[in-house]
């Protein structure tokens, strides 16, 4: 799928106007409490036996959740969130 075909379809699914104008949305705090915390919230991210490892691996692991949730979401998107998660939650160098 191109750019223009994704933005197409985030307006015929209802996403936030700001996805509109083509321009992506890279507050990542923003995109976490609007599509990632329905079904867990951050106690997931700091329980003892977490998954997620790495920096590296937080990215993978928030692309994984993403496309399960088929969200329309570019690059930029998926890392500003795990950025975001990285910063609040996991601290990794
Ligand atoms: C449909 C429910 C659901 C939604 C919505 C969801 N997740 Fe998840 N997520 C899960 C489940 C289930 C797990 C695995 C829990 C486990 O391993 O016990 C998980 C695990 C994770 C983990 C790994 C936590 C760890 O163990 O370190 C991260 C990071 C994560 N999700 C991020 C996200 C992000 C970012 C979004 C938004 C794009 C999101 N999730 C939306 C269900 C969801």
């Amino acid at each position: 799928m191109n750019r223009l075909m994704i933005a197409v379809a985030s307006i015929c699914i209802g996403l936030p106007s700001a996805n509109a104008d083509n321009s992506v949305i890279t507050d990542g705090k923003a995109l976490n409490d609007e599509n990632c915390v329905r079904c867990h919230g951050s106690e997931l991210y700091t329980r003892p036996d977490k998954r997620v490892a790495s920096r590296k691996k937080l990215s993978t692991q928030v692309r994984f959740c993403k496309d399960q949730l088929q969200l329309p979401w570019f690059d930029e998107e998926v890392e500003s969130v795990a950025e975001y998660l990285n910063k609040e939650h996991y601290h990794f160098k």
